[in-house]
């Protein structure tokens, strides 16, 4: 896809700060620190735009992009950061999964996560459920560029036995590799698209 722009539009920490209108949405999703908001400038190119950090938790509002005035992307809170008081980590739970469980305009979930861990059992959980509300997933083992070919075959078919996957896509927001597979899954989500009258 050629990116004609990309721009920051908002953050939202309640329902009613997300944007209005029809416009189709991919979210990105994933542990604190796995690499989401790094996908997001790869994937567009821009360096800066998702604000990236080598401290967990730097995300901690829905923020919302919009790209070539079609679509958007919607870079998530992490989860499971343990460091996070019980409070705040509850309400971004809800903030979360409240934006995945009711947002109409969500065409695609990427979930990403670390080619050099196994998914936890958040991770398993948040698989399930969005398979359980039967939203469109895509698996995204990020980092790749970590690990030498054998190990990362290796930790691809952890990934996808734990998360009980036939797809994962190998990614590396260093090197770009994979880049080119997310985007093909990205525009057969839009093309799929019907826009709900809202
Ligand atoms: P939170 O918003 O805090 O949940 O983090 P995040 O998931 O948005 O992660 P972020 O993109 O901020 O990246 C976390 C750290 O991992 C940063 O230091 C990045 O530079 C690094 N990183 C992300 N992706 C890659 C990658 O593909 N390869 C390498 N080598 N480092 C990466
Ligand atoms: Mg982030």
């Amino acid at each position: 896809m050629k990116i004609t722009s990309a721009e920051f539009l908002k953050s939202s920490f309640q329902e009613k700060d997300w944007p209005l209108g029809a416009t189709p949405e991919i979210a990105f999703m994933g542990r604190s620190n796995v690499g989401k908001s790094s996908l997001i400038n790869s994937l567009l190119a821009v360096r800066g735009l998702a604000r990236t950090s080598s401290t967990p938790g730097r995300t901690q509002s829905l923020n919302f992009f919009l790209i070539n005035g079609r679509f958007r992307f919607v870079d998530l809170p992490g989860f499971g950061y343990a460091r996070v008081p019980k409070a705040i980590k509850q309400s971004w739970g809800e903030m979360v999964s409240g934006y995945l469980a009711k947002r109409e305009q969500l065409v695609l979930s990427i979930h990403i996560v670390d080619s050099r861990h196994e998914p936890t059992k958040l991770d398993l959980q948040l698989h399930e459920w969005l398979a359980h509300v039967a939203k469109p997933q895509l698996v995204v083992a990020t980092k790749s560029d970590k690990l030498s070919n054998n190990e990362l075959k290796a930790s691809l078919g952890r990934v996808k036995r734990v998360l009980n996957s036939d797809h994962v896509v190998t990614f590396s927001a260093k090197t770009g590799r994979g880049g080119n597979e997310i985007w093909q899954a990205i525009e057969n989500a839009l093309a799929d698209y019907k826009h709900p009258t809202l």
